[in-house]
C-alpha cells in the first residue's frame, strides 16, 4: 500500500462516522473472530504515537478459561464495591447497568504497559513516566478504530483490581495494567453511547471542553 497523506472529503466523512460510530460494546454476538483479524488489528497499533518512539503497549491474548475466569471475578468483587459506593436512585442504576461482556466476547485482549522499557531511551518519559501509559491508551484507542471500522466491537473494562490481573495473567514485572478488552462482532449497533441511553450520564453536546486563555 502506498501512502499518499493525502485524503479527500469523503474519506473526511466517513472518518468522523467511524469516529462517531465506535462505541463501547458490551454485548457481542457468538460469531468468532479469525486469528488472522485479531493479529492484523494487533499489528495496527504500531502506527499509534508514543513518547519517544517507545512503543510500550503489551497486548495479551487471554484465551485460557481459568485465567478469564480470575479476570472475571476480580470484576465481581470491585463491581460489588462500586455499588456499594452508591445510594438510592443511582444505587439500582448502577445494578442494572451491564459493564463488561466477558462470557459472550470471542476475544479477550489485557493491555499493558511496559515501564520499563528501554526502547525510545526514556526520551520524554523521564519528566513525565505517565507518558508511557498515555502512549498505550493511543495504541488502544488504533485498535478500537481499526475493530470498529472491521464491524467489529469493544468494551473497555476497568472495573478490575490491576494487581489481581497481572497475577492471573502471569506477566513480568514492570507491566502495569492498562486495559482489559473484549472484543466481537456487536449483538447490535447504537448510535449513542450507553450510559447516555439509561440515563448514568447526559453529556453536553454543545460542550467541546476548549477554553481559550
Ligand atoms: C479508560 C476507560 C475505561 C472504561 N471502563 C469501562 C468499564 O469498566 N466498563 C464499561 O462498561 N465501560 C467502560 N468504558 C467505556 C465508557 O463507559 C464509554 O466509553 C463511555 O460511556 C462513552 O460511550 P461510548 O464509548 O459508547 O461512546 C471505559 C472507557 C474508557 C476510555
Amino acid at each position: 500500500m502506498t501512502v499518499t497523506g493525502i485524503f479527500d472529503s469523503t474519506f473526511q466523512q466517513q472518518l468522523g462516522e467511524l469516529l462517531e460510530a465506535r462505541r463501547d460494546v458490551r454485548s457481542f454476538k457468538s460469531d468468532s473472530i479469525s486469528d488472522e483479524v485479531v493479529a492484523e488489528l494487533v499489528a495496527m497499533t504500531r502506527f499509534s504515537p508514543s513518547v519517544g518512539y517507545s512503543q510500550p503497549w503489551r497486548f495479551v491474548r487471554v484465551d485460557s478459561p481459568q485465567r478469564r475466569e480470575a479476570v472475571e471475578a476480580s470484576f465481581k468483587v470491585a463491581s460489588a464495591d462500586a455499588l456499594a459506593s452508591y445510594s438510592g436512585e443511582r444505587a439500582a442504576l448502577y445494578a442494572r447497568l451491564k459493564l463488561a461482556g466477558f462470557r459472550d466476547a470471542p476475544v479477550h485482549l489485557a493491555v499493558f504497559s511496559d515501564d520499563e522499557t528501554d526502547t525510545g531511551k526514556g526520551l520524554g518519559s523521564k519528566t513525565m513516566p505517565e507518558t508511557l501509559a498515555y502512549s498505550t491508551v493511543m495504541a488502544i484507542y488504533t485498535l478500537w478504530l481499526a475493530a470498529r471500522a472491521r464491524g467489529i466491537g469493544l468494551g473497555w473494562i476497568s472495573i478490575l483490581d490491576p494487581g489481581t490481573v497481572e497475577r492471573a495473567l502471569d506477566v513480568p514485572e514492570g507491566w502495569r495494567f492498562i486495559a482489559y478488552l473484549c472484543l466481537g462482532y456487536p449483538a447490535t449497533y447504537e448510535n449513542t453511547p450507553e450510559l447516555q441511553r439509561v440515563g448514568w450520564e447526559n453529556f453536553d453536546a454543545r460542550s467541546t471542553h476548549l477554553t481559550v486563555r
